[in-house]
């Protein structure tokens, strides 16, 4: 058996079951969508207009987990809301609504889980597991092992100097145990490793301070580390720009050596940090056969399509860039709201990632966004600060974007797409929905 049949049934945590009513509802937002010229910013689908003497309150999209193939997971990456209070209770109900994963966004880095030596801190991160298993929701792990947002703590020796093999390969052991049995059969995947593969031509490893300390069994380590505290959780590798070709290749070789030894490795994200021209969709494609073909599952872990210039590709945190003064408005052209023609082309970008995922369903186990809603998206602030990106469905006041719609429309099965046009608004919602 593969080790994607092994785990497969333990992708799904929360499975929810796509329902006619949904398909019907969407059908006709979507019909609405294209009516208006696809300029629709709230949905109003017929069935829910509220009546006349109620105050206008504009009717809820419908849930896009509903629309999902059975036990697909899509999920949002969030924070726990203690970080945002005023907006917490909006985004909580945003995630909830449509989303079956959550993923959070900094709170089990090591940074926030063990900032010192010894002491840990799980009040947030448990808070918000708590949270998705109230609502059905898989809570997804990120990340143990990273170079980034980890104190140095985990790198130094008594003396000062570099730690060498023996202490960072303990703390490394010890932070995943803690960690990954802290919430063992709670969180169900985790990002064992990320972002471990070098961007430099040649190089196979990011020589991080983990690879300097360790050496390159450290991934081998910790993944063998997670499984041990949790023989059930599912173990990603997980990283950037890996569908593309130069480092596809690394990663293939690194993942073929890490099965050769029997690593305990299922899966390995994507992370789609996706801009509108880049990357080639045909290139995502030949990366998830590839992978799948190793017998893992593949998850896109943190998707986001921004739509701002900028002179670097990928989600490398350390590589942020300075525009000049007299930049800044070339870097940041839409502060005010983004052109309708540019959201329409952010939804079609959308419905064609969506449709590839549709049709790669059975080789992913998992799609999952980079935040909620644009004004809370890390894009703002990435790598460029202040700007105004526009990289998610729903938009600063939590409303859906034309890319909402735009992915509603992929999830549905082409029997239930392609009536759209002869679809009465007023009909009652009773497409047939199913796989
Ligand atoms: C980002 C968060 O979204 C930001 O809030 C934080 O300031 C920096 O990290 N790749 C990853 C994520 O694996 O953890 C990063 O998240 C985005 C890039």
């Amino acid at each position: 058996m593969t080790n994607d049949n092994i785990h497969r049934q333990a992708l799904t945590g929360a499975r929810l079951p796509a329902t006619p009513a949904v398909a019907g509802m969407v059908m006709i937002v979507l019909g609405m969508l294209s009516s208006s010229g696809g300029s629709l910013a709230v949905a109003q689908p017929q069935d829910r207009v509220p009546p006349a003497a109620s105050p206008a309150k504009p009717a809820e999209a419908p849930p896009l987990k509903e629309a999902l193939p059975d036990g697909f997971l899509l999920g949002a990456a969030l924070d726990y809301p203690r970080r945002f209070p005023a907006s917490a209770s909006r985004d909580v109900a945003l995630v909830t609504r449509h989303f079956n994963a959550i993923t959070p966004e900094n709170g089990m880095k090591p940074m926030a889980l063990q900032p010192v030596e010894g002491r840990f801190h799980f009040a947030d991160a448990d808070r918000l597991v708590e949270l998705a298993e109230n609502h059905g929701a898989t809570p997804i792990g990120h990340c143990l092992v990273w170079h980034s947002q980890t104190p140095r703590w985990f790198f130094e020796g008594p003396d000062g100097q570099p730690a060498g093999r023996e202490l960072a390969l303990a703390r490394l052991r010890k932070h995943i145990a803690v960690v990954v049995g802290h919430f063992k059969g709670r969180v169900k995947q985790w990002d064992v490793v990320n972002e471990a593969i070098s961007d430099a031509p040649g190089q196979l490893l990011r020589p991080s301070p983990w690879l300097q300390a360790i050496g390159e069994d450290y991934l081998a380590e910790a993944f063998r580390a997670a499984h041990e505290a949790d023989p059930d959780a599912i173990l990603i590798l997980n990283d950037y720009g890996i569908e593309l070709r130069h480092k596809r290749r690394k990663v293939l070789e690194l993942l073929r050596s890490l099965i050769e030894q029997k690593v305990p490795i299922h899966a390995v994200g994507i992370q789609a940090h996706w801009r509108m021209d880049h990357p080639d969709f045909a290139e995502v494609e030949e990366s998830i056969r590839q992978f799948a073909a190793l017998g893992l599952t593949v998850m896109i872990t943190e998707l986001d399509i921004g739509v701002l210039p900028t002179n670097y590709r990928g989600a490398d945190i350390a590589k942020a860039e300075n525009p000049k003064t007299g930049q800044r408005s070339v870097m940041n052209p839409y502060p005010e709201g983004l052109p309708d023609a540019v959201a329409q082309q952010h939804a079609e970008r959308y419905r064609q990632a969506f449709a590839m995922f549709m049709r790669h369903k059975d080789s992913l186990g998992r799609v999952t966004f980079w935040g909620v809603h644009d004004g809370r998206s890390w894009l703002n602030n990435f790598p460029i600060r202040g700007r105004t990106d526009y990289p998610l469905l729903f938009d600063r006041q939590g409303q859906p974007k034309p890319a909402f719609f735009a992915v509603m429309q992929a999830l549905q099965p082409p029997a239930a797409a392609t009536p759209l046009d002869s679809q009465p608004p007023s009909d009652p919602p009773t497409a047939p929905h199913g796989r």
